[in-house]
């Protein structure tokens, strides 16, 4: 497994000298094992062509806003940055670094860069006189305020004949410093998780359901956070409003349970979790004969047969490897601990996730939650009322823990 198994870079390429080293960085990468889509400016390609790089990389290089003028077609430049889990500049030129501190869009990798969820990691390379003006020491200083991960250039002789700071790393530095960057802010990637989030909804008829209270938003809030410690998230969703956009969660929206359990058995087919975490609301019921077409309220019967629906979340476990982190959520009206004890047992959990609605701002249709994680009648964790991505923090890191104690249980594909 290549240091940088997995990972999807967009590649920006820009108009500096050290572009011809760009060849180089695509190498490292794709041979560490990532994947890599290049993005060069107009600039670039004064330095190095696109079918270099395209040849290396193994995809086509995009540089232009628009594909063909006469068709208007175009590049997407918002699915580009949505599809890197970093975007890596390397070269970065002195020009694209303060085009990216004023958010200018007048190349396509600026645009790519505006629109990117994913982290930036930039690889400066000019001249030394243009690498100590104050604009340019400016124009990092802003950029790492917002996160921007800066690689050093080298101190040697550069192109210009001049010795002195502002040489592009080399590329073996560049793919070292990567790969370090991505274990300290993704620890969990290559590790994969399967999410049960949101209502169901049970048809009585073509119009009418049976539903629950659920906002998904729990759910989503532990998706998003996983996915930005580097995991794979499939994430199966009863409707819900809450947005997940992340390169790394694969949304499957569903309605009913029985969609549910189809959705997740077929995420289970395609790729072993390291985590199952069921905080999906689940109908305990349904109806068993739903009505095709919108009765008038004078047709309606007077009492609706209801069938059981299976149990999702034991279903889930009992497919998923015993190696697997398992994690449920119950919601009690009380206290809660015993069933949450009884359910730790009966659906072959690790542990429960327990809240109560008796908590004040716990549960559904709020912002925040107040869980306890119980693993065992000896290990209860309480934790304070906090917002729910604060929840899913404290959750995650629980999964951290368990899960790097081990390796991921498949090379995880995409
Ligand atoms: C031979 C040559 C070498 C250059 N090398 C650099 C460089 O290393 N770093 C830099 O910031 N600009 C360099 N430039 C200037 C950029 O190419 C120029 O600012 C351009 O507008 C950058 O556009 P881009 O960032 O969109 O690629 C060089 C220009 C030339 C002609």
């Amino acid at each position: 497994m290549g240091s940088l198994s997995g990972r999807r870079i967009v590649l920006g390429v820009t108009g500096s000298i050290a572009a011809y080293k760009s060849a180089l960085v695509v190498r490292e990468l794709v041979k560490a094992g990532a994947q890599v889509r290049v993005v060069m400016t107009p600039g670039a390609k004064e330095f190095i062509t696109p079918l270099t790089l395209g040849t290396l990389s193994g995809h086509a290089v995009h540089s232009e806003l628009t594909q063909d003028r006469d068709a208007g077609t175009w590049t997407d430049h918002v699915e580009l940055g949505l599809w890197g889990d970093v975007v890596l500049v390397a070269p970065a030129t002195a020009h694209t670094l303060s085009g990216m501190v004023e958010g200018r869009g007048d190349s396509l990798l600026l645009t790519v860069l505006l629109s990117a969820k994913c982290p930036v990691v930039v690889a400066p390379a000019m001249d030394r006189d243009m690498f100590s003006h104050a604009a340019t020491t400016e124009n990092l200083g802003a950029l790492r305020q917002r996160g921007v991960h800066v690689i050093e250039p080298d101190t040697g002789e550069l192109a210009s004949g001049l010795t002195g700071k502002g040489r592009m790393a080399e590329p073996e530095r560049i793919r070292q410093e990567l790969t370090e960057w991505f274990r300290i802010q993704a620890p969990l990637m290559g590790y994969r998780a399967l999410i049960t989030s949101g209502p169901t909804r049970e048809p009585i008829d073509s119009v009418r359901f049976i539903g629950n209270r659920s906002s998904g938003r729990q759910g989503a809030a532990i998706a998003l956070e996983l996915a930005h410690r580097g995991m794979l998230v499939d994430f199966i969703s009863g409707p819900s409003s809450v947005a997940t956009d992340h390169p790394g969660i694969q949304r499957i929206d569903v309605e009913t349970a029985m969609d549910m359990k189809a959705a997740a058995e077929a995420a289970l087919k395609n790729a072993m979790p390291d985590t199952t975490i069921g905080v999906a609301a689940v109908a305990d019921v349904r109806p068993a004969h739903p009505i095709d077409g919108k009765p008038a309220k004078s047709e309606l019967p007077d009492a609706i047969e209801m069938v059981g629906n299976p149990d999702i979340l034991a279903g889930i476990n009992a497919l998923a490897s015993p190696a697997c982190f398992k994690v449920g959520f119950a919601l009690a009206h009380g206290d809660g601990k015993a069933a949450a004890l009884r359910k730790l047992t009966a659906k072959n959990c690790d542990m429960i996730v327990l809240n109560s609605i008796a908590d004040k701002g716990a549960g559904f249709e709020h912002t925040t939650n107040r869980v306890d994680f119980v693993h065992g009648p000896d290990r209860i964790d309480s934790f304070e009322l906090k917002t729910k991505e604060a929840v899913a923090a404290d959750l995650a890191d629980e999964v951290q823990r368990q899960l790097l104690q081990r390796p991921p249980l498949e090379q995880s594909g995409r």
